[in-house]
């Protein structure tokens, strides 16, 4: 498989980031939105563990601006584990239909209980009670318990609204380094990086 990367008219520049990482994430994430692939705020999180020991998997991004990237998870898992013992993270966003992707990394804070509370309330009730239903990333005998599981906490709040677990909610990576990757002809590929805390746009070879 040898994919060229050599149709896109947009060259991104420094000069581009002039005005900060957040307007071109938002107008790259556009384009993403726009190929119709699925799932264009799927992004894969990086942490380390107590032992330093790196683990990947993809989460969703529930927001993002100035102060970083949101995602939304349950504090008891692996993920929240190594996030509370090593209270970083970077986060990749692979745009492949794009040919971009865009690298966020930084210091890990739970965002506020309002905060979760909000995008919380916009979830769908099935995965609210999902959500009750998941110790996740423990153990478990088989689907017909977890399918236990999730008829208890059905009947533990059928009539009533459900409220946030205890052991759920956001995070926040907070960008230490934000870049930008486009494919570009021949494998000269355009990278800008910005740093904190001035976040002057540089370009990296690829
Ligand atoms: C497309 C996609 C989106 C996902 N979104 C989330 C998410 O937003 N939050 C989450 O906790 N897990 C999400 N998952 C599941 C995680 O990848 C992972 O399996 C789970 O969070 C347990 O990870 P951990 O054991 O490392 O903590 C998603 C998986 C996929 C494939």
């Amino acid at each position: 498989m040898r994919e060229k990367y050599d149709g896109d008219a947009f060259d991104l520049q420094p000069e581009d980031l002039a005005g900060g990482w957040v307007p071109v994430f938002r107008a790259w994430f556009a384009e993403a939105v726009a190929t119709g692939a699925p799932e264009p705020n799927a992004m894969v999180l990086a942490t380390v563990d107590e032992a330093g020991m790196p683990a990947t998997r993809t989460v969703l991004c529930k927001g993002l601006d100035e102060r970083g990237v949101v995602f939304y998870t349950n504090y008891g898992s692996d993920k929240a584990r190594a996030v509370d013992a090593n209270p970083v993270a970077a986060v990749t966003f692979p745009w492949i239909a794009i040919h971009r992707q865009v690298h966020v990394r930084g210091a890990v804070t739970r965002v506020t209980a309002e905060e979760t509370a909000a995008y919380w309330a916009e979830r769908p009730r099935g995965s609210q009670l999902g959500a009750w239903a998941s110790d996740q990333s423990r153990p478990v005998a088989g689907r017909a318990a977890m399918a236990e599981r999730f008829a208890e906490v059905e009947a533990r709040f059928e009539g009533a609204d459900v409220p946030v677990p205890p052991e759920w909610g956001g995070y926040r990576i907070a960008p230490e380094v934000v870049e930008f990757w486009q494919g570009r002809e021949n494998r000269v590929h355009n990278r800008v990086r910005l740093t904190a805390p001035d976040f002057r746009p540089v370009r990296l070879q690829p």
